[in-house]
């Protein structure tokens, strides 16, 4: 065994306190970004400690932008304006990260210098051909392995020319990816989604002064105007927030509170979900910080019926599918989710890796080709070795289940947690008020 894996005791009492929610991740990412290509200085406050905001934040170094840390979570941005880049001398690496893969994506199309960009194994299997498409019809000249679909990607852009593009699935990385490319093109490039996907990067355009407009499922963004520097503040990750919304609720007895968490609707189905199968959520405190809906989330633990999940709302939960697993395992019925296909080219693929481990633990759990169905039982057996599939998502879902199981449940390649959420261990010890799990060495 390696030093990667976790041993978890089943929780014997109650979740019970109140923890502020870390940095929410995707809103990291783009206020390092927009930051960056901003015409002067800024701070970012709460900025995420994941791997993967490290990433974006070494590439946009890497360009030539000058960001400095002046606490652990405080940057200090010096915006060098839309073009004050500069080529980069070596490869840039995205690891795992198909955010920074994609969002940067858009910012090189509108560089007249060549650039090569990488990612891990995991993030030189995943699609890119759904970004590489549209910025080729802006102009960019970018090419890739396997026909132009996968990382390594070489870009040379510039010159770009305002884009109408309708999406044929709803992809906040795809959308972000040309809203940052039509920054730099000539005229007003109109996006079409199917369907409403986390609005982020339309929301912190606007609040740094872009000509962008939103009507439904259509944005109008022009280009060419420089981004005026302002004070960004983070709020706390739902998506992080998610794993211990799910283990109050599902723990007997719980009674949490998590602080300073980012409500945007374009993010928050796991709440209407929970609450449609029986779940006590309350929001209270709710405010707006920097553009975006923030607010403090009580859960008290309850008993769940299995629901079907399918359609629209699948945009608004798509990172949070795993662990509505873990919540249908222990409701009463059956649970269906449906559309959710992509799951399948995230960090893993989340339809197999999640039902191949829940089913180590005794769920019935059955993988279709865009889903899952479960059907609850009274308690998750446990006992098992499970693998998080070099998936930080997977590891902190099986993390709950294995919480909420009769027996003890070994993790392996649980470190992968560290991309998004270094800190989850630790909160889930102050809720837990003891060890959350062990290494195993
Ligand atoms: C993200 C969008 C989602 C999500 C990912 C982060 C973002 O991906 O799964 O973790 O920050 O834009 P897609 O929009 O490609 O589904």
């Amino acid at each position: 065994m390696t030093i990667d894996t976790l041993n978890i005791i089943p929780a014997n009492s109650p979740l019970k306190g109140s923890v502020e929610i870390p940095s929410d991740k995707s809103l990291s990412h783009r206020a390092a970004i927009l930051g960056a290509i901003c015409d002067g200085k800024l701070h970012i406050k709460n900025f995420s400690s994941g791997a993967d905001c490290r990433n974006t934040v070494n590439i946009l170094q890497s360009l030539g932008a000058e960001i400095e840390f002046i606490t652990s979570s405080t940057l200090l941005v010096n915006g060098k304006g839309l073009k004050g880049l500069r080529e980069p001398e070596f490869i840039l690496d995205a690891g795992n990260s198909g955010t920074t893969m994609r969002l940067i994506m858009g910012i090189l199309a509108g560089q007249s210098f060549y650039s090569v960009l990488t990612g891990d194994e995991s993030l030189r299997n995943r699609p890119m051909g759904r970004v590489i498409k549209p910025l080729k019809m802006m102009g960019a000249q970018i090419n890739a392995r396997k026909n132009n679909t996968v990382a390594p990607i070489t870009t040379c852009g510039g010159n770009l020319n305002a884009i109408e593009y309708s999406m044929p699935l709803a992809s906040a990385q795809v959308k972000s990816a040309i809203l940052l490319a039509s920054l730099y093109a000539n005229g007003t490039s109109r996006i079409i989604e199917p369907a409403k996907s986390r609005d982020h990067t339309e929301r912190f355009l606007k609040y740094l002064g872009v000509d962008i407009k939103v009507d439904g499922l259509t944005i109008e963004i022009t280009g060419q105007t420089e981004l005026q520097p302002k004070e960004i503040k983070i709020p706390g990750d739902i998506s992080s927030a998610s794993f211990f919304i799910v283990a109050a609720t599902i723990i007997e007895g719980s009674e949490i509170r998590l602080t300073n968490v980012g409500i945007n609707p374009t993010r928050t189905g796991l709440i209407s979900v929970l609450t449609r199968m029986g779940a006590d959520i309350v929001l209270e405190n709710e405010r707006e910080t920097c553009g975006e809906a923030v607010g403090d989330i009580i859960v008290k633990s309850s008993n769940l019926k299995g629901i079907t999940i399918e359609g629209e709302i699948i945009p608004t939960l798509i990172d949070e599918i795993p662990i509505i697993a873990v919540a249908a395992a222990l409701a009463e019925g059956n649970t269906v989710i449906k559309d959710a296909q992509d799951l399948r080219h995230k960090e893993s693929d989340r339809l197999k890796a999640t039902s191949t481990e829940l089913k180590k633990m005794g769920v019935d759990i059955t993988e279709t080709e865009d889903g899952l169905i479960i059907n609850g039982k009274e308690q998750i057996d446990g006992g098992c070795m499970c693998n998080s599939h070099f998936d930080h998502r997977i590891a902190m879902a099986l993390s709950i289940a294995s919480l909420a199981a009769k027996n003890p449940v070994t993790i392996e390649n649980a470190s992968w947690i560290k991309i998004s959420f270094p800190e989850f261990g630790m909160i889930l010890t102050d809720l837990r008020e003891k060890e959350y799990g062990k290494q195993v060495f």
